[in-house]
């Protein structure tokens, strides 16, 4: 199982996380559906999941570690490193690339001084290409952790990045997905 790059033991998590977790368990007639949910809600903790996260969801479900660590695999969406700050994610598929995602993300790599799959050096920021987010009408599309932001022309990358350095002072943003059609939606 990979291991953390990190040499600091991963802290615990939240008392609410192991709280809400026998209840996710109790919504489905077999343990073992509750695997992803439970991966989720350590994500969304931790902001990735660590091999005693694994061992720990195996134990609910009645898994072995080793079908976690398959699940956590298969999915893109599963992280086992820490990221950036904000996770800021870039579509590529076909109708983001016509309207210009590739010089943004170019843009945007150079304005967050991140190149494209890593984290910045400071911390905060992980840049990343995604494939389609849902959302192909109003492209370029980014999704920065739980905010979607639309039509980000790569001319205006220097504005989005100031905008998202804002967001770093700002411990509420991206913790409530913004409901689509209202002014939070488009960040
Ligand atoms: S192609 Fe970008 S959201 Fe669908």
């Amino acid at each position: 199982m990979h291991e953390s790059p990190s040499s600091a033991p991963a802290r615990a998590l939240k008392p609410e996380t192991l709280a809400r977790a026998p209840g996710i368990v109790a919504q489905y007639p077999q343990k073992r559906s509750a695997t992803m949910p439970l991966l989720h809600l350590v994500q969304e903790d931790r902001g990735h999941i660590t091999k005693e996260d694994m061992h720990w969801v195996a134990e609910l479900v009645g898994v072995t570690p080793m079908q976690v660590l398959e699940v956590v695999t298969f999915y893109p969406m599963f992280r086992q490193h820490p990221i950036g700050r904000r996770h800021v994610r870039v579509c590529r598929t076909l109708s983001c690339a016509l309207r210009g995602s590739y010089a943004l993300m170019e843009n945007l790599e150079k304005s967050l001084n991140c190149p494209r799959g890593e984290t910045s050096p400071d911390g905060d920021f992980t840049l990343e290409f995604v494939e389609c987010i849902a959302d192909c009408g109003c492209g370029p599309v980014v999704h920065v952790d739980a905010s979607m932001h639309e039509n980000v022309r790569p001319e205006d990358a220097d504005k989005f990045a100031a905008q998202l350095k804002a967001t770093l002072k700002d411990p509420a943003y991206g913790q409530h997905p913004p409901v689509p059609g209202t002014p939070e939606w488009n960040g």
